[in-house]
């Protein structure tokens, strides 16, 4: 295996902490029964004690901005770490961090709605026609995910859609689907592959300063702990925030900056979810949906919503699924850096 240098590195913008939380996730571990039972409340507390404690330790990063930045299903929790930053300063907690905002990919806001906008989104793509789409919304009355199995019409809906999109790699639709229940496939990608035997070597793990014994293997997904739509509490783990909208919303009253990309060919959480929360939250748009370039082509679109000293821009990677800088790297850092760079506050202040 060689390693080469990655020009779209994100250390070229900001010195990255990276966080693998909870225990059990990366290498992260417990030394006690009860260091191993964590919860999204509990795991949102963990990232601020963590954060204050790295920040003693190295006074020099004090003074810089400072985001919170996540993929996937911890953006249930990272709106709450967020808030809880400002809310610890509010309160004049040591050591005052100089919180600027939140970073999102792919999030998850809400564990009903994410879900459910999948078939919004099936049809939005062309794999459901507008016949299944209609007879769907008609007699599912906008509930496609806790279906209620005494009403036949919907579940008859459902089916069709269902055969239409079972097939469909839901993190990137363009991906060729892999049938975990085939022996003959082989679902493990390159990547993962690659990923595992350099995370898994003791060299790497020693510049890492992994201590040594504390875990068997590194996999980059932890299956006890991995959610999945409609999954119950584990031993270890209750996912107990269903929505973060509450936090995104307090966010909006802070003097707080909020970035949220979204792959749009990523069905796991389709940006059409994403679009509904952020219109929700009710805040003017600054700047309407416009296309962003990179290398004079279009790399996605962007909209930015602004309301005194908070903003929050919605970006669009065009081509990219669910992991965004995976698929389309240049156009990620490119939205991001630009993002970071660009002016501290809206318009009116
Ligand atoms: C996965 O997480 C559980 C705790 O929920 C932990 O006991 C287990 O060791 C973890 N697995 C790996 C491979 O880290
Ligand atoms: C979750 O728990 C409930 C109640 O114990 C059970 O009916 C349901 O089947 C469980 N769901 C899953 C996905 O295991």
């Amino acid at each position: 295996m060689t390693l080469i240098l990655n020009p779209n590195s994100w250390l070229q913008m900001a010195s990255i902490i990276f966080l693998d939380i909870p225990a059990g996730s990366g290498y992260s571990y417990a030394d006690t029964q009860e260091g191993w039972i964590s919860s999204d409340t509990v795991l949102a507390a963990q990232a601020n004690d963590f954060l204050k404690k790295f920040l003693i330790d190295h006074p020099k990063f004090l003074k810089n901005p400072l985001y919170v930045a996540g993929i996937s299903y911890i953006g249930i929790a990272i709106p709450k770490i967020t808030l809880e930053i400002y809310e610890g300063n509010e309160r004049g907690d040591h050591p005052p961090m100089n919180i600027q905002g939140y970073i999102l990919m792919s999030p998850l806001t809400n564990k009903f709605n994410d879900f459910n906008s999948r078939l919004e989104y099936a049809h939005r793509m062309a794999l459901i026609s507008d016949d299944i789409y209609k007879s769907a919304i008609e007699n599912c009355h906008g509930n496609y995910v806790n279906v209620d199995t005494l009403n036949t019409l919907c579940a008859n809906s459902l089916q069709r859609y269902e055969q239409c999109t079972c097939r469909i790699t839901l993190d990137y639709i363009l991906e060729p689907f892999c049938d975990e229940n085939d022996p003959l496939s082989d679902c493990q990608d390159a990547f993962t592959k690659v990923v595992e035997i350099w995370a898994n070597t003791e060299v790497v793990q020693q510049a890492l300063n992994v201590r040594q014994g504390k875990i068997g293997k590194w996999e980059l997904l932890n299956d006890t702990l991995h959610y999945k739509q409609g999954k119950n509490d584990t031993e270890c783990y209750a996912y107990d925030i269903f929505s973060s909208f509450p936090y995104h919303k307090k966010l909006s009253s802070k003097n707080c900056r909020a970035l949220i990309l979204s792959g749009d060919h990523d069905m796991t959480f389709p940006y059409v979810g994403i679009e509904q929360w952020i219109t929700s939250l009710d805040i003017e748009i600054e700047i309407p949906w416009h296309p962003f370039y990179v290398d004079g082509q279009v790399g996605g679109y962007q909209m930015k919503y602004a309301q005194n000293d908070y903003s929050l821009t919605f970006t669009t990677v065009k081509g990219a699924g669910h992991l965004v800088p995976y698929y389309k790297p240049k156009e990620t850092i490119v939205a991001t850096k630009t993002w970071l760079s660009s002016p501290t506050y809206s318009s009116d202040s």
